[in-house]
């Protein structure tokens, strides 16, 4: 599973951080995503609908679109995110008991990592792709360069305060692979049921990093 996170994370670039509020609105949440050219989802287990929200969307969207679960803090919640089909799990942080399930389970890794030493606990399992989390505060830019010298063969997911126009700066870095974040599904959006809207801000997001 430690390689198998690598390909999730090349099928981004963008990842969008999904917190789902009524189950109703996973699929067309989705759906629109999709429409807008995402194919990498982390549905975060913030919510009683997050479950089952994993559930529906592996079921429904088409197999070229991997749903992960975000937000995985322990072995419980892991095994029951791999249980309703998640392909992928994200965690905020790390600890000892989630590196070693992760290395086990089926569904990879991307451990959550704010400092270079959570970097080498992970690092010295064998993880070599991180989630860089909160971004924005552990250092930005500059702290993934700097990491970039003593750890070149680690490749991060920033997220944490990331928006449309700092999305591109980060995946300009040649030790970034994906970028994440909430801003590719805001609230007012998706409680209006605004989907041309949700698939339009994904395709000019992506079109802002790809250009
Ligand atoms: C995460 O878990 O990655 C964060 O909640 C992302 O949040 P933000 O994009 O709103 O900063």
């Amino acid at each position: 599973p430690l390689q198998r996170i690598h390909a999730v994370l090349a099928m981004g670039p963008l990842v969008p951080v999904i917190t789902i509020h009524r189950k109703e609105d996973a699929l067309p949440l989705a759906e629109a995503l999709v429409e807008g050219g995402i194919r990498v989802l982390e549905v975060t287990l913030r919510t009683p609908e997050a479950l089952p929200a994993i559930e529906i969307l592996c079921k429904h969207l088409p197999a070229e679109v991997v749903v992960g679960a975000g937000t995985v803090t322990d072995p419980d919640s892991y095994r029951q995110a791999e249980s309703v089909g998640a392909r992928f799990v994200v965690s905020p942080g790390i600890t000892p008991r989630l590196l070693d399930y992760g290395l086990r389970a089926n569904a990879p890794l991307l451990p959550g990592i704010a400092t270079v030493s959570e970097l080498m606990l992970g690092y010295e399992l064998g993880y070599r792709a991180f989630k860089f989390f909160p971004a924005a505060v552990a250092g930005g830019l500059e702290a993934l360069k700097a990491m970039a010298g003593p750890f070149p063969d680690a490749v991060f997911c920033p997220t944490g305060g990331i928006r449309r126009d700092t999305a591109r700066e980060y995946l300009a870095l040649s030790n970034v692979m994906a970028v994440g974040g909430t801003w590719l599904t805001p609230e007012n959006r998706v409680s209006e049921s605004d989907w041309p809207g949700i698939a339009r801000l994904a395709r000019e997001s992506l079109a802002s990093c790809l250009s």
